[in-house]
């Protein structure tokens, strides 16, 4: 009954360990605030969960779907025109939007399309978890690229060992960044997109986050940039824009190419998307986009709550141009503690559950990440939690 060798590659998932605490707290009849994962509180809007009802009901819609089908046809070109509108780039509906069962499952496929066993993925750490266990699932060589406060969370290509350049065949780049939040810089894609050019290398741009922006700051696709459909693919997500993240909807776009090995990989393994969900998700890209508006001033409130209350009980934390995350540096009082010790001290003793920075790569240590994904008095119960966390005699 051994696993297979790549699995046992994998660090043990964060969240499972994590539930496991909140498992030994909840026994002791500890109530938790939960804000580990990035899992959104919020309804889908009703439009969306409308559509899907209606769509629900017809049984034409409950066989296997195939690509070619009416419904995938129609939400690869509201895909294009979404994009069209949203970042002016142009999308063949047909060859350059790929619908996904979320954008993890994508991801996590990408490295399965393309990784041989010498191959090497480059990804920066921390990241999004599947960035780099899709690689070791796959089989393929990880290398990676430390990012932190001091290179502004944006990786430095010029630290490449030629060695590990001659074999790279995919970099994984997100941005808004999940854990850190960090933005990148319009000069940044590019030089990432004539890096990649240069040494032959598949960009995969994850933009989770793209619609999570703060204060007037507009998140660009990697796709706005020249040359990059070249080299570079790009996962979106409906599950934070939407509150859609149990409905399991995403897609990619891009290099033709290159999703066309991407779909090849899926058609053996998957059958598509459940048509009712397909149509919602139509409803949700072309339809009314006030609670898109509403959703992300909900999340700023949040954001500056959050920051204010942390500052003022003296844990100084910046503040994110965009996602819905906060980044923070452990407090100097618990800085000998590990992140996971500081994140099972703060469940055991107070029940307020974050993300230890190691969930997300090595170079994660020493920072704990906040999901803004329970309402303002519940962050306010929790930053009175964390408080005495913080008051207490050690
Ligand atoms: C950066 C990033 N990419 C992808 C995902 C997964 O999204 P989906 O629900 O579309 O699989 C997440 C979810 O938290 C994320 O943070």
């Amino acid at each position: 009954m051994e696993e297979a060798n790549r699995m046992k590659r994998l660090p043990r998932y964060l969240f499972t360990i994590i539930d496991d605490l909140k498992k030994e707290a909840m026994v002791r009849g500890m109530e938790i605030i939960d804000l580990g994962m990035g899992n959104p509180d919020q309804p889908t809007p009703a439009h969306i969960v409308n559509e899907l009802c209606k769509r629900a009901k017809d049984s034409e819609n409950h066989r296997y779907s195939r690509s070619i089908d009416k419904v995938e046809c129609e939400l690869r070109k509201a895909i294009a025109e979404w994009y069209q509108k949203k970042f002016e780039v142009e999308l063949d509906p047909e060859s350059e939007v790929l619908p996904l069962i979320g954008s993890k499952e994508g991801i996590a496929h990408i490295s399965l399309a393309f990784l041989n066993s010498d191959d090497v993925a480059l990804v920066p750490n921390p990241a999004y978890p599947v960035h780099f266990n899709g690689v070791l699932i796959a089989g393929g060589i990880l290398h990676n690229l430390p990012i932190d406060e001091k290179n502004k969370f944006l990786p430095d290509f010029d630290s490449i060992p030629e060695k590990i350049l001659k074999k790279s065949k995919m970099m994984f780049l997100s941005y808004p960044n999940n854990p850190t939040t960090a933005v990148a810089t319009e000069s940044f894609f590019k030089k990432a997109i004539s890096f990649c050019k240069e040494n032959n290398i598949i960009l995969v741009h994850d933009l989770a986050y793209s619609d999570i922006a703060f204060d007037g700051y507009r998140a660009p696709s990697i796709l706005e940039y020249s040359d990059s459909k070249e080299v570079a693919v790009e996962f979106h997500s409906l599950s934070k824009s939407y509150s859609m993240a149990g409905w399991r909807i995403g897609f990619a776009v891009g290099n033709a190419k290159i999703l066309r090995s991407l779909a090849k990989t899926k058609g053996y393994i998957d059958f598509g998307l459940f048509k009712p969900i397909q149509y919602a998700a139509i409803q949700a890209l072309t339809g009314p986009q006030d609670c898109l508006i509403e959703l992300v001033e909900m999340y700023e409130k949040r954001r500056n709550f959050m920051v204010t209350a942390l500052n003022k009980i003296g844990w100084e934390v910046p503040k994110p141009k965009a996602t819905f995350y906060l980044w923070a540096r452990i407090p100097d009082k618990y800085s000998a503690l590990t992140s996971m010790e500081f994140v099972s001290l703060l469940i055991r003793e107070v029940g307020v559950v974050l993300s230890p920075g190691t969930g997300f790569g090595e170079y994660g240590e020493g920072f704990v990440r906040f999901a803004l994904v329970e309402n303002e008095d519940r962050l306010r119960e929790a930053v009175n939690r964390i408080q005495k966390v913080l008051e207490m005699e050690v």
